[in-house]
């Protein structure tokens, strides 16, 4: 079984799981919904088919098992556990997440998130096939929730593996007013039992995500695969300008407390700020007017606003400056401002030694080794509180992402493949 006859597995399995939609014509899947446990029954599938046990944690997260080669490994745990006759203790085996998230944005690509769950697949599936058993565990982790479409906030499966889920969350209410607990439960989780999901980072050997690169690096320097040196950070926040609403055609303009105008003026200053500061992307992604009626001034605004720079000290300070700026514009224009933070992760390097491991896998397979910064927030950023992580990146066309265009070559899958399975080699070898 090689790369190039997995990878094309893979691209076949990229398509049928971009088939599992919420939204007849066009690929959204959000956090607990009925298309996220279709995309868990047939990815639980295919996990089983790479001799993987399957299971689905408190909050929903897909599990692959497979098994080390040795039920209790000879390796010392790291406390040198002895037993009462000082006699080594044979540890329980270290164990390797691999993966990526199974929920998308709205209107997505098929790559996003599905195609690191599928090579993790794909990598067990060639030591299945070969009968290979490695000294530690793999669990292979489709994630429940990374995006944040539906609660808002992101990463919400990783963190309940990492212990870092804030039970506050569970009190978030969706648009239709049902709140996380809810979703959680009617999806067959266990909001009381989030506690327990969490991993125990000793066990840990670390945590390694294939992820497309949703920039344009990697195809500007002709390059498949690149590994990422660090996350960046990110802020989401939620306003609301509140105004007056008003009839459009009697109200005159200097009369007006008009909430769309407070918040488009808002927008073209967090535009002109991300401008002006390099590595800084201010981005509104979500707006709505009320009442939302041609003929009425808009009474009450809401808008997202997502905050990114690779540093967290100049993220921090274009944040204070934003939330400044739309207080005196809700001054200046008589409406009021609620200012709300939804979600925010620090920037988060890259475990230099696993990176330094799968770089050496890189070289293998190609004659230059990039470490790329990534922009988009991952799983990893979240797992990174427990245990090392490390990505490899994989060239996208255009560096598009987040839109239907998303796509990769089926010869760049086969070298992530490959490359992955000289890392999982290496780190059997140590
Ligand atoms: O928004 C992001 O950075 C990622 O796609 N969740
Ligand atoms: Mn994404
Ligand atoms: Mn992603």
């Amino acid at each position: 079984m090689n790369a190039s006859n997995l990878a094309a597995t893979v691209m076949e399995r990229i398509e049928a799981l971009g088939q599992i939609t919420e939204e007849p014509g066009r690929l959204t899947r959000t956090f607990g919904s009925a298309a996220m446990r279709q995309a868990n029954e047939l990815v639980g599938s295919w996990m089983r088919g790479a001799g993987m046990t399957v299971r689905q944690d408190a909050i929903g997260n897909l599990i692959g098992h497979y098994a080390s080669n040795s039920p209790k490994s000879k390796v010392q745990s790291p406390k040198s556990a002895v037993n009462s006759l000082g006699s080594p203790v044979a540890a329980e085996p270290k164990m390797l997440l691999l993966g990526s998230h199974l929920d998308t944005v709205r209107d997505a690509g098929n790559f996003d998130g599905a195609l690191g769950v599928l090579t993790a697949i794909a990598g067990v599936q060639r030591l299945h096939a070969s009968g290979t058993r490695l000294p530690f565990a793999i669990e292979v982790v489709g994630f429940a929730d990374e995006e944040g479409v539906r609660y808002h906030g992101a990463y919400l499966g990783s963190k309940a593996l990492a212990g870092t889920f804030s039970a506050d969350d569970l009190k978030r209410t969706d648009a239709r007013g049902i709140t996380m607990a809810e979703a959680i439960r009617s999806f067959g989780g266990n909001p009381e039992a989030l506690a327990e999901a969490r991993l125990d980072s000793n066990a840990l050997l670390g945590y390694a995500e294939v992820h497309i690169e949703q920039g344009p690096l990697l195809e500007q320097k002709h390059l498949a695969v690149g590994v990422v040196r660090a996350i960046a950070g990110q802020t989401r926040i939620k306003l609301t300008f509140t105004g007056h609403a008003g009839h459009a055609g009697t109200t005159p303009m200097n009369r007006r407390r008009d909430a769309l105008c407070a918040a488009a003026e808002f927008l073209l200053d967090a535009e002109l700020l991300a401008r002006g500061k390099d590595g800084l992307v201010a981005t509104a992604g979500e707006i709505s007017a009320l009442p939302g009626a041609s003929n009425v001034i808009p009474g009450e605004v809401r808008l997202t606003l997502d905050l990114r720079h690779p540093e967290d000290l100049v993220r921090q300070a274009a944040l204070n400056e934003l939330q400044n700026r739309a207080a005196a514009i809700a001054s200046e224009r008589k409406v009021h401002l609620d200012w709300r933070l939804v979600h925010q992760t620090a920037a988060v390097a890259c475990d230099p030694r696993l990176s330094a491991l799968l770089g050496q896998a890189v070289r293998r397979h190609q004659p230059e080794l990039a470490m790329l910064p990534s922009g988009a927030g991952h799983d990893a950023a979240a797992l990174a509180a427990i245990t090392p992580v490390a990505m490899l990146f994989v060239r996208c066309k255009g560096g598009v992402s987040h839109h239907p265009d998303e796509s990769v070559a089926v010869e760049d899958i086969s070298v992530a493949i490959a490359v992955m399975d000289d890392f999982l080699q290496s780190l059997a070898d140590r």
